[in-house]
């Protein structure tokens, strides 16, 4: 096992939610750490609260925009590891009420996005690191209705990184597949009624609870870590598949 200790870890999505829970988690390693999301704002809030005495850097750059991503990573020079977790809330319209606009924009925002973020690391990756990128479990229990486009671009990612595991090599590429995770991504996408919805699933969950991004963190950590897994989806869902 790769110990992260003085390691060079890029997160993009670092600044909130599952992303910082990595962050975190890596910092506690030793890594050096930088954080990498649109809201300058934000990652200057979560620099703040992960504290690490200078070890935590930040890069305001939007992964949909090639421009940006590409001076971002040019920027940020070698490192030993790329994660990203960033996203925005998926559409969930029935198939027949699909707004064609709304598809394309997740679309470029979670698959190009995460495209053009292997692109440009890809050039300062150091041989033998790796990328682990988010998918989740609606790609293995959907929405219904209205999840069909979130379960067709999160299963996409098992395959994106099956092949990029290959053309990568030695360098390695997985995935991390989280069940429901409090977030606030999901205070955006149900606001007052995350309380209900998070019993409920809690009250059906083999765990019991909905997982924080500190119980996910470590999968991220592992795909780091593990030099010989590569082309893998870890599914970290507190058994959310088995229900
Ligand atoms: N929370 C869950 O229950 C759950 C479950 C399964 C899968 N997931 C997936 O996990 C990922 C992370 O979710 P989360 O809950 O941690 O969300 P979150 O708390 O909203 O964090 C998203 C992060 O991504 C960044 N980001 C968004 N768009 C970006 C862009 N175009 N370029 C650069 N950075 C961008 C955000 O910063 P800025 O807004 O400042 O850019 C933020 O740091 C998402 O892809 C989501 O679909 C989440």
């Amino acid at each position: 096992m790769a110990q992260l200790m003085g390691r060079k870890i890029v997160v993009v999505g670092g600044s909130s939610g599952i992303g910082l829970g990595v962050a975190a988690a890596a910092l506690e390693r030793g890594a050096e750490l930088v954080i990498v999301g649109r809201s300058q704002e934000k990652l200057l809030r979560a620099q703040r609260d992960l504290g690490g005495n200078g070890r935590v850097s930040t890069v305001t750059a939007d992964m949909t925009r090639e421009g940006e991503i590409s001076a971002a990573f040019a920027g940020i020079g070698a490192f030993d590891h790329l994660v990203s977790t960033a996203g925005n809330p998926p559409p969930g319209d029935p198939i027949g009420e699909t707004n064609a606009d709304e598809v394309r924009r997740f679309i470029d925002d979670k698959l190009v996005g995460a495209v053009l973020v292997a692109k440009h690391a890809v050039r300062t990756l150091k041989r033998g690191g790796s990328m682990t990128f988010t998918s989740g479990i609606n790609k293995d229990r959907p929405p219904v209705p209205g999840g069909a486009v979130v379960s067709a671009i999160a299963g996409s990612f098992s395959y994106f990184a099956r092949a990029l595991a290959l053309e990568l090599a030695p360098s390695r590429v997985n995935i991390v597949s989280p069940g429901w995770v409090d977030t606030p991504m999901f205070d955006e996408l149900v606001g007052e009624a995350k309380a209900g919805y998070f019993e409920a699933m809690a009250a059906r969950l083999p765990i019991g609870r909905i997982a924080a991004p500190a119980d996910v963190a470590p999968a991220y950590i592992y795909a780091m870590e593990n030099e010989f897994m590569t082309g893998e989806t870890i599914h970290i869902d507190g058994g959310q598949r088995l229900i």
